[in-house]
């Protein structure tokens, strides 16, 4: 089946059957053809690998992977594949996971005449959605890739969108169309750029997904205050692929890490609960700076494996090894930080003040940078601690 008219209502009738696609962004997903938009070699995993799938040899699969479910990567490595062979490591540009991209188009609030700029331009497809409801001539989406920005432009020409698309750094906005009623980012921020502020009008919104070392996965929506200030809150749960400034480069190479010189001591804390509660490590991320955790499951043993926890800024790490139906996790620690030790404090902490979710969080940005900080459930009052996150650089590779 390869008919994209037959394909993409089916696209729409699982988004509607899941409630996903509401009845303002369902006539935007009926109009615009989404094949249109992806290039013809986008790229599929295998042993870890990305390989490209080209239409023109499988144009059933392409088809199907344009409108199924899932991202579909367009670009990896930033167009120069780092395996031999043509084979890439790390996705740098995709259409997101269409379910995600109206839960983002609802979230961002845009209403018909406003302005908006959309950061991380990738396959034009949102765009060419955001040009639909609100006119091309309100619509601005920059590109840092030059190849992107080139294909998408073609592609909203050839669809009927011919909007401007900016072949630039999206950090610094895009001051000649500015101010925006809107800024929306298809790509994660750690901190996010004052720029966007500063052209965002007094009232209106920037909508981005938003992430530290530890936790990448939540859509913040800040509103612009008259003062030049943003106030954000977590509006949702997302993971995207960093800016690319703010990538983050976290890896183990575990033959580097000398276990038998290593800090050694041990925990009853599951591995589950600093890394598979959303919650919890939504919090360690806020409170543990500059680390990232790493999940190595042993492929030949079910459910055992190492969490690793790097900070190649300092040069620390820790691990701990996990198996089933043990109640005593081994841990090393290396290096100047006790990373473990800071991961176990914070656990513990967020378990003590009332294991708080993502709807606490509140996400301030002035010129001067950004501040992190837990508030009553509706009140906005401060609790003990403020940090600010926005210590690091460096990919994370995710996009969903
Ligand atoms: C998830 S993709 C965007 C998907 C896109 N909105 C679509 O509809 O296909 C993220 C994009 O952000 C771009 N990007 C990364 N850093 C950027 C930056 N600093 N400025 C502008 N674009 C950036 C990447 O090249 C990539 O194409």
């Amino acid at each position: 089946m390869t008919d994209p008219r037959v394909l993409s209502q089916q696209l729409l009738d699982r988004l509607a059957g899941s409630g996903e696609l509401t009845p303002v962004w369902s006539e935007a997903f009926a109009a615009v053809p989404r094949h249109q938009f992806i290039p013809d070699m986008i790229w599929t995993t295998h042993d870890a690998e990305l390989v490209p799938l080209r239409r023109a040899e499988n144009p059933q699969e392409w088809m199907q992977r344009v409108y199924g479910p899932a991202a579909v990567t367009v670009q990896v490595d930033d167009g120069h594949p780092l395996v031999p062979g043509r084979r890439g490591r790390y996705i740098t540009s995709s259409a997101s996971q269409p379910n995600v991209v109206v839960r983002m188009l609802d979230a961002l609030d845009a209403q018909p005449g406003m302005r908006v700029l959309e950061i991380g331009t990738g396959t034009g497809y949102n765009a060419a959605l955001l040009a639909h409801r609100l006119g091309g001539e309100n619509v601005t989406s920059v590109e840092i890739d030059r190849d992107l920005a080139e294909h998408a432009r073609r592609a909203l020409a050839t669809s009927g969108y011919p909007l401007a698309v900016i072949t630039a750094d999206g950090t610094r906005g895009y001051p000649p169309h500015a101010p925006y009623d809107r800024i929306m980012s298809t790509a994660a921020v750690q901190h996010v750029p004052y720029p966007w502020i500063a052209q965002t009008r007094p009232g209106g919104k920037i909508l981005t997904p938003w992430g530290t070392h530890y936790h990448n996965g939540a859509l913040v929506s800040f509103i612009v205050n008259r003062d030049g200030t943003a106030q954000g809150r977590i509006v949702g749960n997302v993971a995207f692929m960093f800016l690319r400034d703010q990538r983050i480069y976290a890896s183990v190479d575990d033959e580097e890490c000398d276990e038998t010189t290593a800090r050694k001591s041990q925990t009853t804390v599951t591995p589950y609960s600093v890394v598979g509660d959303y919650d919890a490590s939504l919090a360690i991320g806020m409170k543990v700076p500059g680390c990232s955790v790493i999940v190595v499951p042993d492929p030949t043993v079910e459910l055992t494996g190492t969490l690793w926890f790097v900070d190649p800024d300092t040069d620390s790490w820790a691990n701990m090894h996990y198996q089933p139906h043990t109640c005593v996790y081994p841990i090393h620690q290396s290096g100047p930080r006790n990373l473990w030790d800071e991961v176990e404090t914070a656990y513990h902490w967020w378990r003590q003040v009332g294991c708080p979710g993502p709807e606490r969080w509140q996400i301030m940005i002035t010129p001067e940078g950004q501040q992190v900080t837990l508030t009553e459930t509706s009140a906005l009052a401060t609790t003990e601690w403020s940090i600010d996150p926005m210590s690091a650089v460096g990919p994370d590779h995710r996009d969903r």
